[in-house]
């Protein structure tokens, strides 16, 4: 194949990579009701979302981890917890557990859950050591400080209720709640959107950083960290430039 056709191959596939994971963006009026854009659970969006990151971790163990894996890695370290035990809210395949057994150099045990059977379904199929488990990241059926760190695992974003999945990460955890890769803004206020995730209808929340900061304050919980993860500007939308950030943050109370 000729470099030209190479060229066009490449850009294609990553227009359809591009298109196939965030697309058809609206601001809405108001926060969404319950029970609506409730894409995530298609079993097609967990094949799709697992096969996108395969070259991302594939990247990673050829030594090119992305942003957020770095994100990730560095705040868990920064805990400075031996042993600890993990849970992620929204961990999808799981591949976040990947990530960790790559860049974190402390033994620990992991624990996933995510609301979509079929991506649970794929981390028990790809993962033997963790455990995984259907649930909801804003009301789960597990007791009150069961892991010494919670990852919110980019999920915040999508929870209408996000004060209520605040609320249960730090009643999770013993000590340490990381908000992982959580869209922030700094003029407009928290901004609801609904979008194709995937190729599904999903909601979106970016997050105004001061309304967000006092919320985790407000909740008990201490600002720690703040590091920037993924880049992810909407200013074609919103009019204003955004970004993520990965909060790690230490029960106040
Ligand atoms: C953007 S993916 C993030 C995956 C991974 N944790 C990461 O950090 O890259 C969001 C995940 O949250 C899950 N999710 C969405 N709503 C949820 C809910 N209410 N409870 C639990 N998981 C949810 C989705 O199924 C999806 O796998």
């Amino acid at each position: 194949m000729s470099r030209v056709q190479n060229a066009i191959r490449g850009l294609y596939h990553f227009v359809r990579q591009t298109r196939m994971h965030s697309d058809a963006y609206s601001i809405l009026e108001e926060r969404p009701r319950a029970g609506s854009a409730t894409g995530w659970t298609s079993s097609e969006v967990a094949s799709r979302q697992h096969r996108a990151f395969r070259p991302l971790l594939q990247d990673l163990h050829n030594g090119c981890p992305r942003k957020d894996f770095l994100a990730l890695a560095y705040a868990i370290n920064a805990a400075k917890e031996r042993n600890p035990t993990i849970i992620e809210l929204g961990c999808g395949s799981g591949w976040n557990y990947e990530v960790l057994c790559a860049l974190y150099a402390e033994p620990f045990s992991y624990t996933g859950l995510d609301c979509s059977p079929a991506m649970i379904e794929i981390a028990r199929n790809t993962y033997s050591d963790p455990k995984f488990m259907i649930g909801d990241a804003t009301a789960t059926d597990l007791p009150d400080r069961s892991c010494d760190i919670l990852i919110s695992g980019t999920v915040l974003m999508h929870l209408r209720n996000y004060e209520k999945a605040i609320a249960e990460s730090k009643r999770l955890a013993r000590r340490w709640c990381i908000f992982h890769t959580v869209p922030i803004l700094e003029h407009r206020k928290t901004t609801y959107l609904r979008k194709l995730a995937y190729g599904q209808e999903t909601i979106e929340i970016i997050f105004n950083k001061q309304e967000l900061e006092r919320l985790l304050n407000e909740s008990g919980l201490k600002i720690v960290l703040e590091l920037p993860s993924i880049d992810y500007d909407l200013n074609f939308l919103l009019g204003e430039r955004t970004s993520t950030k990965t909060y790690l943050c230490a029960h106040n109370t």
